[in-house]
């Protein structure tokens, strides 16, 4: 069977796109207003873009035809934390997704503390096993009234214990423990075993290898 988007209405293009593109990582955005209030929410409209630059983007819906804290926040102060998520941390990230209305501190909410960023002005969430700051670099406001953001990432935070060897950068990628989005109004995956499995690269085959000096 084949949707023709041109054809379906957006409640149904979106449950087709977010029921068959997963996992998608979560980013856990903290931003600040005006006042110094601090946001927090989940993003799965979320990935890494490049790493050379170090690009990530972000889509921010509206709410009722309204403007998210975090699109508000992130166009008047063009800086953002993407926090990460590891399993731990998954009931408090649910919390700071409900809507609390502007002015609400969702990491109060959820018991969890900001702690100073290094680069950027909005603090990073504490117990977040990594942290990206980040500066925005283009903003793509949509006629929907989604918010596409593309950041560049000025630092990373993340504890010493999930590095293997600091100097090489040598990450213990699953003691993060990070989950991402499924299907549905509430299914996530974990990202260590029993689920992931390791297949390394094949090499080029000789005969389509490129002549030397090319
Ligand atoms: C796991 C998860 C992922 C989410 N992903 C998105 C997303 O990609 N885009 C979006 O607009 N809202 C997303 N939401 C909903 C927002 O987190 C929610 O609307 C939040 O209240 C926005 O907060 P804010 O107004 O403080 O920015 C997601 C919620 C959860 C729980």
């Amino acid at each position: 069977m084949i949707f023709d988007f041109s054809e379906l209405d957006r409640a149904r293009r979106t449950k087709l796109l977010l029921s068959t593109v997963v996992p998608r990582p979560i980013a856990w955005v903290t931003t600040q207003d005006a006042a110094g209030r601090v946001n927090a929410a989940p993003f799965s409209f979320f990935n890494l873009l490049s790493s050379d630059p170090p690009i990530l983007g972000l889509g921010i819906a509206p709410r009722e035809g309204a403007e998210k804290d975090t699109a508000a926040n992130i166009r008047a102060g063009g800086q953002f934390v993407v926090n990460l998520v590891s399993m731990a941390l998954a009931p408090a990230m649910n919390m700071t997704a409900v809507d609390f209305g502007a002015g609400v501190e969702e990491l109060q909410q959820a018991g969890l503390e900001a702690a100073p960023s290094h680069r950027v002005t909005p603090p990073r969430i504490a117990e977040a096993p990594v942290s990206l700051e980040c500066q925005a670099m283009t903003l793509l406001p949509q006629p929907s009234g989604s918010l596409i953001v593309l950041g560049e990432v000025l630092a990373l935070h993340i504890a010493e214990d999930n590095l293997l060897d600091a100097e090489r950068c040598y990450v213990d990628t699953p003691a993060l423990d990070l989950i991402g989005r499924l299907h549905g109004g509430g299914w996530y995956t974990q990202t260590r075993l029993p689920g992931a499995f390791e297949m390394p690269r094949l090499p080029t085959p000789a005969n389509l290898a490129a002549p030397e000096g090319r």
